[in-house]
């Protein structure tokens, strides 16, 4: 590979690099002379032999021989090979290389062709709901209140019962199947062939904000599972980017500066049609802030519309720190149980449906209403768990005068004096650096990393994978809690020799844990076991690769810390972690 980029280029990124200020941005350098010192970061020591010189723009340790160029000191330290350290070099110092440049053509190429693809699927599986076959579908929706308007507008559609029946239609087009396996609309047999993904399913296109088809989630026509089968990602479609119906509430959005947030298809279009036009469906997931920065873009002020079910609840509890971290105004509705908004409206109308609305808690009377209902705070360890998890909220909270308002509502409604509140503020505070640091940090990414879910439903789906990732994972390695949390019960059953059900597994966990195998998973269906089997590997690839990049992060953040506190015995222990961890490679 190296070869492949010209050395004249390379000369160019490092001219427009400093290594000093690369390295400082990594380890603290103090200055000596001409050059620049450090405790090395790739051998264990107590006095500094690592030197860097800014006129070489070389570093070279004395005590363990380690040396080499900006390059080399980014493949060291964060394990990258060649390509990829000149990569990040090269973006740093705003050269293009050009082997990226033709790469990115070829890429944008594909992708202006999934567009076209998709926006034929849509053609063609709308002409299909208009068809003979597409009858059952029209019945369908009608029957559940949705007017031939409202299909048009969202260009609802059909897809055959047929294994081959877009294939054939796209083929005839001049489309070729690896393309259209890269639109996510075709999978491969294998004996060799492909097959529709979609068969015999109202085909609900998804749109981003300017119209373009992106993907498809599509419905059963009946109670069979699963009820939707979804596009997988591809080049233009990523899970948790969009939201469906934005392209039509944009407008009303902005002008009404409210947006109603429902979580599924069938939810956003009772409303809209009924008239409520600012509104949105996230797609079932809980909110991510990527789609939350989105609806900033329009509005401050978001409505939550979630089920009531103990999952829609999480899902939203959830996702309430994002609009915190955003700093969006967020309100909440629980509609009474058994209701979505989809039936809610069917049954009570849109009336109803927008005093519910009028009537949404904050965030705070929301959080406090679900914790009530859990724990009885009349017990005063429970009172305090509350305390404790309402502060978690408050604390997040940017904005002082809010703060205040909140501490003393917070003291109003659980009887707690507001001095002790404040108290008990500082303390639940994650400390900046050293303790606290590795509990509040350790495990709490916003969304599920989508390698750990897949790798669990994977799991879940074929046993035999479990004892196969059991030899190179430990449940540790999992990233998000929960996930820990499933895998390790996964490996204890089959431990002890049983197998490993998603209702047996869930007698072994959390309610909150346990939602988590309840969400919808995204594996498409008719894998076989070699397929599966390759999906685990490469998930497996991945979670190691990122476990060790986590923890090289918080290795190093942890030296820094001690650095600052000059805490020599825990700098020693870290750097022999560190050390460690590099050798493993
Ligand atoms: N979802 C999914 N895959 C599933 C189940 C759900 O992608 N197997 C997503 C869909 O976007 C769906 C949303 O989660 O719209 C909400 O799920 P649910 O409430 O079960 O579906 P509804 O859209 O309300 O459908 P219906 O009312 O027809 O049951
Ligand atoms: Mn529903």
């Amino acid at each position: 590979m190296p070869g492949l980029i010209p050395e004249n280029i390379l000369d160019d990124i490092l001219s427009r690099i400093d290594i000093v200020e690369l390295i400082s941005s990594y380890i603290p350098l103090k200055r000596t002379g001409r050059n620049f010192k450090a405790c090395c970061p790739f051998h264990h020591e107590k006095t500094p032999s690592f030197i860097v010189s800014p006129d070489r723009q070389i570093y070279n340790c004395f005590g363990c021989g380690e040396s080499g160029n900006a390059f080399k000191f980014l493949m060291r330290y964060e394990q990258m090979d060649f390509p990829e350290a000149v990569e990040v070099l090269a973006r740093k110092a705003g050269v293009i290389l050009p082997q990226k440049v033709a790469e990115d053509n070829k890429t944008q190429g594909i992708i202006t062709q999934i567009y076209r693809i998709n926006e034929l699927t849509a053609e063609f599986y709308t002409f299909n709901f208009e068809s003979k076959e597409g009858v059952k579908a029209k019945d369908y929706l009608l029957g559940r209140g949705i007017s031939p308007e409202t299909i048009k507008a969202l260009k609802l559609g059909f897809a055959l019962d047929k294994w081959d029946s877009l294939i054939n239609h796209l083929r005839a087009k001049g489309f070729n199947l690896a393309l259209l396996e890269k639109a996510g609309l075709i999978v491969s047999r294998d004996g060799g062939g492909y097959y529709d993904r979609f068969r015999n399913r109202i085909v609900f296109p998804i749109f981003d904000v300017k119209g373009r088809v992106l993907g498809f989630g599509c419905r059963v026509l009946d109670n069979s599972l699963p009820k939707y089968i979804n596009s997988p990602e591809t080049l233009v479609y990523t899970k948790g980017r969009n939201l469906y119906g934005l392209n039509l509430a944009k407008e009303a959005i902005r002008d009404n500066d409210f947006v109603v947030v429902v979580e599924g298809y069938m939810d956003f279009l009772l409303p809209f049609q009924e008239g409520l036009k600012p509104i949105v469906a996230s797609q079932g997931t809980a909110l991510t802030s990527e789609q939350v920065r989105f609806l900033k873009r329009y509005t401050n002020n978001v409505i939550m519309v979630y089920d009531s079910d103990i999952a829609g609840e999480l899902a939203t509890l959830r996702s309430l720190d994002i609009f915190i971290e955003e700093e969006v105004n967020v309100r909440i509705v629980s509609l009474p149980k058994g209701f979505d908004p989809d039936s809610f409206v069917r049954k009570q109308g849109i009336g109803e449906f927008r005093k519910e609305i009028e009537n949404a808690l904050d965030l705070f009377d929301y959080k406090l209403k679900v914790l009530k209902s859990r724990y009885d705070i009349k017990d005063t360890t429970n009172k305090a768990k509350v305390c404790g998890l309402m502060l978690e909220t408050i604390n997040k909270l940017k904005n002082a005068i809010l703060k205040a308002e909140y501490l003393k509502k917070l003291s109003l409604q659980l009887g707690v004096k507001e001095e002790a509140l404040l108290d008990e503020a500082k303390r639940v505070k994650p400390a900046r650096f050293g303790q606290g640091h590795k509990e509040s940090d350790k495990k709490k990414p916003l969304s599920i990393s989508p390698t750990e879910k897949l790798l669990m439903s994977l799991m879940l789906e074929e046993n035999s994978l479990i004892n196969r990732i059991r030899e190179s994972l430990s449940p540790q390695d999992f990233v998000d809690e929960r996930i820990c949390r499933i895998v390790s019960v996964m490996f204890n059953l089959v431990e002890q020799g049983k197998e490993v059900k998603p209702q047996t597994l869930m007698n072994h966990l959390e309610d909150e844990v346990s939602s988590l195998i309840c969400e919808p998973e995204f594996l498409p269906e008719g894998l076989s076991l070699e397929h599966k089997e390759r999906m685990a590997d490469d998930c497996l690839k991945r979670i190691k690769n990122e476990g060790r990049r986590v923890k090289r992060e918080r290795l190093h953040e942890e030296i820094k810390a001690a650095q600052y506190a000059g805490d020599e015995k825990r700098l020693n222990s870290l750097m022999e972690e560190f050390h460690l961890l590099i050798k493993k490679g």
